[in-house]
């Protein structure tokens, strides 16, 4: 096991990954879309949120404990889907799956992972986690997915309602980003000088996308997540299409990707259990506000009805009790624990979500609570938080 405990921050988490993951995939983690113009706010807005410093308050027997749609949390943090994880670190998934298992947080699998819904359940001993659709055009192939997930003991399901077509980041095009990697001269330089990562790959079979291959048919390019994309997922998903998914399923629904308080209305509408504000880590649309700057408008609209969560841009167990504050049940981290996969596999998860579990106890107590759940806006500097916009 390495000793991390110098690594004090995420920062310095993505550090290191950024020196031991080939460059196409810490790229296509590290990026947003067009200008990234809504990658980098996302981080900003949180910054701009102050808190109120209280003193000469009892500060012992703290909690994070928590419950997101029903299911217990040691802190109101999941892990995000996250697309090509076993390319941040060999069999990624699985070794995320195990550090939030252990941790006691729910980790959600991503229809464009490497390890399939299969390996996950096994490495894991079918403890439930969550996992992600994308709405494909065949309708087959996604039934079945539905199905492998219920097999595979999931706990809920998140639809991504952001992703039919995907955004344009910049530097997957130029990369040539593939999974696994093609035998390009750049890519074999960038591989000479990512070892470890080599000497652990070859150690897997997991090497491409393990949801799709061998079941889906008609895929011309299964190693190119943009090209997958292009060809199968549907850009005719409407609300209809959600309700049908949800009698499928029959279990809890969370839907991903809201960032307006008409369609937050509509998600309450639909019966879902839960709906993520969130703009995909600036990924999709550039140009969209910060996602916590987002957040008053929906909880305003959804009104209690189901339970608000947030990602996009979160770094800290300070973002964490901010977004509580405002109003987010729960939230989702994607890069962060990315970084930490990426520089030391499972080890660098439990580390990034240490990190942001004492960030946010540590926080909560200097604010004057002692109870995740007796936080509200009030722990907030009036003025320097969001409001929440005029409901269209
Ligand atoms: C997929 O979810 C992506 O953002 O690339």
């Amino acid at each position: 096991m390495p000793d991390l405990s110098k690594i004090t921050c995420i920062e310095d988490l993505r550090r290191i990954a950024q020196r031991r993951v080939p460059r196409m995939f810490y790229d296509y983690a590290d990026s947003g879309s067009w200008t990234e113009g809504t990658y980098r706010e996302n981080e900003r807005a949180f910054q701009k949120i102050k808190f109120r410093q209280r003193v000469a308050m009892n500060m012992e027997g703290r909690s994070t404990r928590s419950t997101m749609i029903g299911q217990e949390v040691a802190m109101p943090v999941a892990l995000a889907p996250v697309g090509m994880t076993g390319m941040q670190h060999p069999d990624g998934e699985i070794l995320a799956a195990r550090a939030a298992k252990a941790f006691g947080i729910p980790f959600t699998l991503s229809t464009m992972s490497i390890c399939s819904l299969e390996d996950v359940a096994e490495a894991t001993e079918l403890h439930p986690f969550w996992f992600q659709l994308y709405v494909t055009r065949d309708r087959d192939f996604m039934h079945r997915l539905i199905e492998r997930a219920k097999a595979a003991n999931c706990s809920a399901l998140q639809i991504t309602l952001d992703l039919q077509i995907l955004g344009q980041r910049h530097k997957d095009i130029k990369n040539g980003l593939s999974t696994p990697p093609k035998p390009t001269l750049t890519n074999l330089i960038d591989l000479a000088t990512k070892l470890r990562w080599c000497w652990h790959m070859l150690g897997t079979r997991h090497r491409t996308f393990g949801n799709i291959v061998g079941h889906a048919k008609n895929v011309s390019d299964t190693h190119s997540l943009a090209s997958w994309t292009a060809e199968q997922f549907d850009p005719t998903l409407d609300w209809n299409a959600v309700e049908q998914i949800k009698r499928l399923w029959g279990g809890k629904l969370v839907l991903k990707g809201i960032m307006d308080p008409q369609d937050a209305r509509r998600a309450v509408d639909s019966g879902a259990d839960a709906l993520i504000v969130s703009n995909h880590g600036g990924r999709q649309l550039d140009g969209a506000p910060a996602t916590i700057d987002t957040l008053p408008s929906i909880v305003e609209a959804v009104d209690k009805r189901i339970e608000v969560w947030l990602d996009s841009g979160i770094r800290s167990g300070q973002d964490v009790l901010k977004a509580r504050a405002l109003g987010a049940r729960g939230t989702l981290i994607g890069r962060s624990y990315i970084y930490g996969l990426g520089a030391y596999g499972q080890a660098g998860v439990t580390r990034a979500l240490e990190l942001i579990h004492k960030e946010l106890d540590l926080t909560m107590a200097f604010c004057g609570r002692t109870q995740i759940d007796a936080v509200d806006q009030s722990i907030l500097l009036p003025g320097t938080e969001p409001l929440s916009r005029s409901n269209p």
